[in-house]
């Protein structure tokens, strides 16, 4: 294949001035293998939250993709992200969600290593080795760069990936959304379950579906799950009319979808509401973001936040047709027992293993996986055309440019679109070299 044809062999599975995008990137095998490659391999990757790691010592364990990693807070009082397994024989040598070490020690022939990921021991290293053996050399593999932003911590394993800062790019202002309502911390425990279903759907859904909700989740509203008379949820959350808000697109595949407050809307005495009664916050996030009702987004490639239940969620993948997520919900520091304990028990009815809108919206993304294989369809793409050449983009106040639309699908054509930058990029200065901004992309779109 010549340098030409590999650069478009991504690009043809979705088709952003068609609204198009093939059933084919949500079940092929070959195509997830490049996806670890060269989007999980890549990318920057949320992993943790500072506050899970606060002391010397504290260790998380995580994924970024499919690759277990520990991260762990050294006694230099730094983070390092070490890959769990060992230059051994490749054995696990952390076994636990999370906890406290000196040192992480292999179960399989005791080699131990340290909280910088050095090999630190070795059973036998005079009687067996006879001292020949290059210690300093068989550290755990390292992740090349950490970095965070306002607490959240995101690891790359590209040494050439540019600064988190440029990737998260205007993405900063939707997650500000979140992260500036307070002091959060994260809460305890750590909460992960499976989904049948390809990555790239729930991404999808959480870049900015405002289309599903009363449709999948209707029985559940009525049900009263979101409290007080369900056909009022309903009501609120109806499909076929429009709604006022904004969709955000930013740099590298991350978007936002929120809907703005009606006064009468707002429940005030919520604890969760306390921001919007807080002076120095309204400043913080200015006359726009203040009156922002619910937010849903999606830091690209596989992180799902909602700022109005303050809830993180990482879709890892696990195969095309699977994938694992870890849920973390953020709290105030400064709230009552109380309230950290509504907010945790609302937040695990809703989105936790047996939450009653995550069931509804796993069973569609599994379905949905298996239509991508179907023999009969396969060649009918995706349709991703609502309001298609519709979009003007504009600043709101403070804002980035921005869509003023809530229910479209703008922000999923968007990830496709840099989903196959990514994919067909073969290196990060090549994936910079060609990334369209949402300006210039736009300007392809609209016309
Ligand atoms: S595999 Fe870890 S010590 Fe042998
Ligand atoms: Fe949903």
């Amino acid at each position: 294949m010549d340098a030409i044809a590999s650069r478009e062999k991504y690009r043809q599975y979705v088709k952003p001035e068609a609204g198009l995008v093939s059933r084919r990137i949500f079940h092929d095998e070959e195509i997830y293998r490049a996806e670890l490659d060269r989007i999980f391999k890549r990318a920057w990757l949320y992993l943790a939250h500072e506050s899970e790691v606060p002391d010397p010592g504290d260790f998380v364990h995580v994924y970024m993709g499919e690759e277990p990693v520990i991260l762990c807070r050294d006694r230099d009082g730094q983070l390092y992200g070490l890959v769990n397994s060992c230059r051994h024989r490749g054995n696990r040598v952390c076994r636990v969600d999370r906890g406290n070490a000196r040192s992480f020690v292999c179960s399989y022939h005791g080699w131990a290593y340290n909280t910088k990921g050095n090999l630190i021991g070795v059973p036998g290293k005079t009687e067996l080795y006879k001292d020949d053996i290059d210690q300093p050399s068989l550290g755990l593999v390292r992740v090349a760069r950490i970095d965070s932003y306002k607490g959240l911590v995101f690891g790359t394993f590209d040494p050439e990936a540019p600064s988190l800062e440029e990737f998260l790019g205007d993405m900063r202002w939707g997650l500000d959304l979140l992260l500036d309502q307070g002091d959060l911390v994260a809460a305890p425990g750590v909460v992960r379950w499976n989904i049948e279903g390809n990555w790239k759907f729930a991404a999808d859904n959480a870049i900015g579906d405002m289309y599903h909700a009363a449709w999948t989740h209707r029985s559940a509203m009525l049900a009263g799950h979101l409290g007080g008379n369900g056909a009022q949820s309903l009501a609120q959350y109806a499909p076929t009319r429009e709604q006022k808000g904004i969709t955000l697109l930013a740099a590298y595949g991350h978007g936002l979808n929120a809907d703005f407050a009606e006064a009468d809307e707002v429940d005030l005495g919520s604890p969760l509401a306390a921001w919007r009664l807080d002076p120095t916050v309204q400043a913080r996030l200015g006359p726009v973001r203040s009156r922002v009702q619910r937010s849903n987004m999606n830091v690209f490639p596989n992180l799902f936040v909602n700022s109005g239940s303050r809830d993180l969620m990482v879709r890892h993948p696990r195969g095309p047709g699977r994938m694992e997520v870890r849920k973390t919900v953020l709290v105030d520091r400064n709230a009552s027992e109380e309230t950290r304990r509504m907010q945790i028990r609302s937040s695990n009815r809703h989105f936790g293993p047996a939450g009653m809108f995550e069931q509804d919206d796993g069973e569609n993304w599994d379905q949905s996986t298996h239509g991508a294989r179907s023999l009969a369809a396969r060649d009918r793409d995706l349709h991703y055309a609502m309001k298609l050449g519709r979009a003007r983009l504009t600043r709101l106040g403070d804002s980035p440019p921005l869509i003023e639309d809530l229910v479209n699908e703008h922000a999923q054509l968007w990830l496709y679109h840099c989903w196959a930058e990514f994919m067909d990029a073969a290196s990060w200065p090549e994936l910079r070299a060609a990334h369209t901004q949402p300006t210039d992309y736009f300007r392809c779109a609209t016309t």
